[in-house]
This record gives structure tokens, sequence and C-alpha cells, in this order.
């Protein structure tokens, strides 16, 4: 599974560069705001850190300015993926990118028709919100069990990207059903290596190990 993180906080993305796990970047508009910065500069720059597919959200909502935006988002760097919204518009400019091989995520995905329709285009990732329809009393895996079934019944290329991912759970259960990536915050991955009996084991280790008065390197 591709772990992409969930942020345009370029400090937290640098601090998890050399663990390895960074496959990609996921941005949105709410994101960039919350990062108080220029979002072209942003978005520069997390590529130039990030090999991996980099989101950046077009903000129009109307055909024409949607694909100018997204042309313009990807001459910014060779690994931009465009990111539009799953409404008409939004395919209809996922198609026109797509043939220009640009690469596209389909965001703001909520049910299987919506996943249908963006595998159709030719969508590169689609973004189902998990965390999101939980909220809702839903259940926001049962549609990531869906889409990975629809879409190798049918051969799809497009890759289920997990987004709206809250907890480890959340991943887990991902990455049971097959999810190709999951975009995880920073707070997530962090988590992932928690847990109490790796904490208790290695004080145990290593309270044993003093008691040998040794040391591993050559004195
Ligand atoms: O990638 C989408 C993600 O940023 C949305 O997360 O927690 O606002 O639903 P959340």
């Amino acid at each position: 599974m591709k772990f992409f993180i969930d942020t345009a906080d370029i400090p937290e993305i640098e601090k998890l560069i050399p663990s390895g796990l960074i496959d990609g970047v996921t941005t949105n508009p709410s994101l960039i705001a919350k990062s108080g910065k220029d979002m072209g500069e942003t978005i520069k720059t997390i590529c130039s850190i990030v090999s991996g597919p980099v989101s950046a959200e077009v903000t129009a909502t109307e055909y024409n300015k949607m694909l100018e935006e997204g042309e313009y988002l990807a001459s910014l760097a060779q690994n931009v993926a465009v990111k539009v919204p799953l409404t008409p518009a939004g395919l209809q400019t996922c198609k026109a990118l797509r043939e220009k091989d640009i690469m596209v995520n389909v965001t703001l995905c909520f049910s299987a028709a919506q996943a249908l329709l963006a595998a159709k285009v030719g969508a590169t990732f689609i973004s189902p919100f998990v965390g999101r329809l939980d909220d809702i009393g839903e259940k926001g895996m049962d549609l990531i069990s869906d889409i990975v079934i629809m879409y190798e019944n049918y051969g799809f290329d497009t890759e289920v990207l997990v987004a709206s991912v809250r907890n480890t759970q959340h991943l887990i259960d991902a990455a049971v059903i097959g999810a190709h990536v999951s975009t995880l915050p920073p707070k997530v991955i962090h988590e992932l290596y928690k847990h109490p009996l790796t904490d208790k084991g290695l004080k145990a280790f290593l309270d044993d190990w003093a008691k040998t008065g040794q040391q591993i390197l050559p004195k």
C-alpha cells in the first residue's frame, strides 16, 4: 500500500521524509488555507522534496476555468496530480487532463456510483472520504470495499486513494480490503508506530542489558 501524507504543512512533510514511508502528498484548499502559505509556492516546494504524486486542487467550478487551473497546476512540477471535485464539470476536466497525460485525483467521492464515473473518465486516483461518511453514520469502509471490487471486475487502472482517514483502524481496514493508497494526516502516521508492549519490552531489554555492564561497540 502507498502512504500519502495529507497535509500542506512543509515542516511536517520534511519531518516524515527520513522515515521512508512517504510515497506522495495530498493537499486541498482547506489544507492550503491552514498552512497560511501561497499555494503555488507550497506545491512547488512539496514537489521538490517528495518525488511521488502531489495533489493540488482546482478551485474553479466550471469546466473551462477548471481546465485552465488544472493545466497551470500541472505546469508547476512533473509530479503534480491535479485534484478535481466529483462533479460533472470536474469529471469533464478529468477526461481532458488525462488526454494530456496529466495525473488527476478525483476527490470528494462519497458513493460507488461516483467512483464508477471517475474510473470511466480515466482518473488516476479516486479519493473516497471514509471519515466523513462515518461522521454521518454510514460505513465509509464499505464504500472502499465496493469500489475495489468494481474496479477489479472491469480492470480499471484508477487507484483507490482512501482519504479522510481519522485513525490507524481506517488504514488497516483499507489495507485488508486492498486499497492502493491511503492518505494519512501526520498524526495518524505518528500513531502507527505506537504500541505499549513495544515500549514495555524495549525497557525490559535495556534494563537487563544494563545489568550486564557490557557495551556492543569495542572500546
Ligand atoms: O484528503 C481529504 C482530507 O483532507 C479530508 O479529511 O478529516 O477533513 O474529512 P477530513
